[in-house]
């Protein structure tokens, strides 16, 4: 997966951004690394040890002044942009009937429309430089409706199908939009969460036996980015270790 030379951003510096930085410059990508309030320092000082360039911006990717002030500032730090990782997103897990407006507003806002506000402000340079690639992060709840999600799963599958619509308009940019749904991944959060022994039952019924590790997705990613999925473009890879198959989402 060869990536030598392509500038990218991703949003969002968690551990799977942090695995999708790290995957990308270990394939040969100078990265951008957007969050929103956290320092990236560890993950720049780790890209710079492999040999790749490494900026960090804060931006909100709600707001369309901060998007288009941090894609100026990436492309005059790197020298361009070829590809957009949108990864920044947020959950918040309650019942449908407890979420409240403000919670499905930011909810939608991080995950629909920064990837949307994003998309357009990285499209903008790849089609006057003529061409790039974007993967978009969705979620296995995009695919299949659990209990207890919240905005989350809606505002996922707005992200799937707001990559479609992408893929389809910048096609003839030379621009390829793709995403990946992953089912639950390992970090702190899912580590606490994994303390609980109906959760574990549940993540049990995943027939891979096991919650994902970030740099699972990242190889996905990195595959969506590279010229070896050339002709690949508006789709989404969900990588969930079966679990879509199975009912491990309802208690
Ligand atoms: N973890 C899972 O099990 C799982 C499962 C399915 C899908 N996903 C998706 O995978 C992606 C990464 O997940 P994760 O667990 O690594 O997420 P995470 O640890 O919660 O990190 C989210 C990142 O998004 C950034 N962010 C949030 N709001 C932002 C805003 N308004 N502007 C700019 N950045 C903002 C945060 O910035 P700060 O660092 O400054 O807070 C943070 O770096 C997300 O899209 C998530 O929905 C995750």
């Amino acid at each position: 997966m060869e990536l030598t030379g392509v500038k990218a951003i991703v949003t969002g510096g968690g551990v799977v951004g942090g695995a999708i930085a790290l995957g990308l410059a270990g394939q040969g990508a100078d990265v951008a690394i957007v969050t929103l309030r956290s320092s990236q320092a560890e993950t720049v000082a780790a890209i710079e040890r492999i040999g790749r360039r490494a900026v960090h911006v804060h931006a909100d990717i709600t707001d369309r002044d901060s998007v288009d002030r941090m894609v100026g500032e990436v492309v005059e730090g790197l020298g361009g942009v070829d590809l957009l990782v949108n990864n920044a997103g947020l959950v918040l897990r309650a019942p449908l009937h407890e979420v409240t407006v403000e919670d499905w507003d930011r909810v939608t806002a991080v995950n629909l429309r920064g990837t949307f506000l994003c998309g357009v402000a990285v499209a903008k340079h790849m089609m006057a430089a003529g061409g790039g690639n974007i993967v978009n992060i969705a979620g296995a709840t995009a695919h299949k409706c659990f209990p207890g999600g919240g905005a989350f799963g809606p505002a996922k599958a707005g992200v799937v199908n707001l990559t479609g619509q992408m893929a389809m308009e910048w096609a003839r940019y030379g621009i390829r939009v793709n995403g990946v749904s992953p089912g639950p991944i390992m970090n702190q959060e899912t580590a606490e969460i994994l303390q609980d022994a109906e959760m574990q039952e549940r993540v049990s019924k995943i027939p891979l036996g096991r919650v994902a590790d970030a740099e699972e997705i990242a190889s996905v990613v990195c595959f969506l980015a590279s010229s070896d999925s050339s002709y690949i473009t508006g789709h989404v890879i969900v990588v969930d270790g079966g679990g879509l198959h199975t009912s491990y989402l309802y208690p």
